[in-house]
């Protein structure tokens, strides 16, 4: 049985541990410790989104993948457009049989318009790389928003409604053999849950048909150590799902959430 130390090695963590005690606090935090610090100077919360006749909606399920960063980056069906700099639509593999989920862009991310640059991407190219996978071979990023919410503050209900068909595209363009949901916000989303993260992992849940395995969020792995091991027990699932896995037929619709 591997010890804690044998897991966080396997993970690439243990020369960086130390380092990072010393850095300051990760950019993004999950839904807890982000809804804490929201700043006082946050702006209102957004319009709901205009889409009365669905008519976005059928566009966005039509998107081919050339034209999805246009159409994210032209977006304003929340307010987020208004204060973010560089939208974030997903980087990877677009034959990836991995699909990885986070919550929203951060500042890093926000600059390079690339989700997942910051020091939760660090973590995250690591866990990568324990599974013998990498951001761009074999592996799609993507986020439940792709725009940056002000003060790193958690996604509103109405901004991940306005940003859900998107997503819903990236996994019917992909149709990868698992998905794996950083956080709550991925896993609220994606499973249409309110349930914790504790509650949600060590089993295989199914969106539209595709296995999809729920771990800790990268920044919420950062300020606790002890749930690293859970994480990688998480990543073992996620691998022995993909090895049992069959890539979905394109030619079968997507089963309803
Ligand atoms: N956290 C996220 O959820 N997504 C990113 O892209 C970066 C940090």
């Amino acid at each position: 049985m591997a010890t804690r130390d044998d897991v966080l090695r396997e993970l690439g963590l243990t020369p960086r541990w130390r380092l990072r005690t010393t850095m300051p606090a990760p950019a993004v935090a999950v839904a807890a410790s982000v809804a804490a610090s929201v700043a006082a100077d946050a702006p209102a919360a957004s319009p709901p989104p205009t889409d009365p006749d669905g008519t976005r909606e059928v566009r966005i399920a039509r998107l081919a993948w050339d034209a999805f960063a246009a159409d994210v980056d032209a977006c304003t069906a929340c307010g987020l457009y208004r204060t973010r700099h560089k939208s974030v639509p997903g980087v990877g593999d677009r034959d990836a049989e991995w699909l990885f989920v986070g919550e929203a862009p951060g500042a890093e991310e926000d600059a390079r318009g690339e989700p997942f640059v910051g020091q939760a991407g660090r973590l995250l190219d690591n866990m990568l790389a324990a599974l013998g996978v990498a951001r761009g071979r074999n592996v799609y990023i993507a986020n439940v928003l792709k725009c940056r919410p002000p003060n790193n503050r958690t996604p509103e209900p109405a901004e991940a409604d306005a940003c859900r068909p998107y997503l819903e595209r990236q996994v019917a363009l992909l149709r990868p053999k698992l998905i794996v949901a950083l956080g709550k916000s991925a896993a609220s989303l994606l499973l249409t849950t309110d349930a914790t993260i504790a509650s949600l992992r060590g089993r295989v849940h199914r969106y539209r048909g595709v296995p999809l395995v729920v771990t800790y969020h990268p920044a919420y792995l950062l300020r606790n150590l002890p749930d690293k091991a859970k994480a990688w027990e998480d990543l073992l699932l996620a691998r022995r799902t993909v090895a049992q896995s069959a890539r979905p037929d394109p030619a079968e619709p997507p089963s309803v959430p």
